[in-house]
């Protein structure tokens, strides 16, 4: 057998295996907090002030709920959702967002990789995120998405580029 051949086979064994659940280009599954990009984004907040490692690691990042109390000790504090949050916060519980973009594990990307050296928008690959009031998968992120973009820029194709473990 070909070691391309081996490849593929331990792949198609590992995205069985995993089951991932992958919500198709243009989901929009309901939040557990009316979350609204669209209002945030007329707060001046930059994506990477949320999301903040997408400039400096493999995982784009969450924002903690105490950085949402920031604001929200004051902005709207008496609106159901905000009473929700202020709770999550006492408890010290993480918001359980339901994700849009999720690789399954046998595939090695990175944020940093792609927005500082590659210096790709989120809107590549996200859509217009900031004109979302409830956000919607836009875009896909299956191989052959990556592949096509790869092409164009001329960046690595190979199979190991991107399914090579690359430890840490
Ligand atoms: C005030 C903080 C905040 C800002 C600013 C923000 N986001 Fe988000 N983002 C969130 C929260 C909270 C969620 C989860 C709820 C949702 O999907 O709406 C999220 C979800 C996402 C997701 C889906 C994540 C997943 O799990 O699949 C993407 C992609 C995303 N944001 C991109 C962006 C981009 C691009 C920008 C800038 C245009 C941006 N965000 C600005 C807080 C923020
Ligand atoms: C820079 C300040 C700021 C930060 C940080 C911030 N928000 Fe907001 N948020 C606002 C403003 C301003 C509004 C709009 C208030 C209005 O409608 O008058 C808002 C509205 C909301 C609403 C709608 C509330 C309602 O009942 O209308 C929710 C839910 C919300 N934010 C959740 C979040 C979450 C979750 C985070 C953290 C991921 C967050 N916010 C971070 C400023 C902020
Ligand atoms: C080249 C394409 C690409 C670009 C550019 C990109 N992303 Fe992503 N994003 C992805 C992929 C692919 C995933 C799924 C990653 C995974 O599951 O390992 C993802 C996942 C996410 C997530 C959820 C999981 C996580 O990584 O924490 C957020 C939030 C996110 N991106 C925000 C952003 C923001 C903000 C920017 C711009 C600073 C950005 N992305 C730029 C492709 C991209
Ligand atoms: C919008 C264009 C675009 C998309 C979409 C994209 N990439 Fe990339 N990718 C690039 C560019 C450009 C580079 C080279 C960046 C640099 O200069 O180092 C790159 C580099 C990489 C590298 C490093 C390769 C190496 O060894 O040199 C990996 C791994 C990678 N991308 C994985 C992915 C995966 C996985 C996806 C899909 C989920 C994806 N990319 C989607 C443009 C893209
Ligand atoms: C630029 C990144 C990239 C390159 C290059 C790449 N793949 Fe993939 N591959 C992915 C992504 C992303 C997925 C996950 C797709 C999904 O879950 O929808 C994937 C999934 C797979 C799967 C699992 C089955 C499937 O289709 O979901 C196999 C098998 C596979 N790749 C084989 C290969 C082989 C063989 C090569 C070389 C010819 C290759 N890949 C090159 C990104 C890449």
């Amino acid at each position: 057998m070909t070691v391309r051949g081996l490849l593929i086979l331990v792949l198609t064994a590992a995205a069985v295996a995993q089951k991932e659940p992958r919500p198709p280009v243009g989901a929009r599954p309901a939040q557990p907090l009316p979350f609204s990009h669209l209002v945030h984004a007329g707060t001046g907040l930059k994506c990477t002030e949320c999301h903040m490692t997408a400039a400096t690691a493999s995982a784009a990042g969450m924002p903690a709920v105490d950085f949402c109390m920031r604001c929200h000790v004051a902005i709207k504090k008496d609106s159901a959702a905000i009473v929700t949050l202020a709770q999550h916060r006492k408890d010290k519980k993480a918001v359980e967002w339901i994700p849009l973009y999720r690789l399954p594990a046998f595939v090695y990307f990175s944020h940093r990789r792609h927005h500082v050296k590659g210096q790709i928008a989120c809107e590549a690959c996200h859509g217009e995120v900031a004109r979302q009031s409830v956000l919607s998968k836009e875009k896909s992120i299956a191989m052959s998405a990556c592949q096509a973009c790869h092409d164009k820029r001329k960046a690595n194709n190979n199979c190991d580029a991107c399914h090579d473990p690359h430890p840490g």
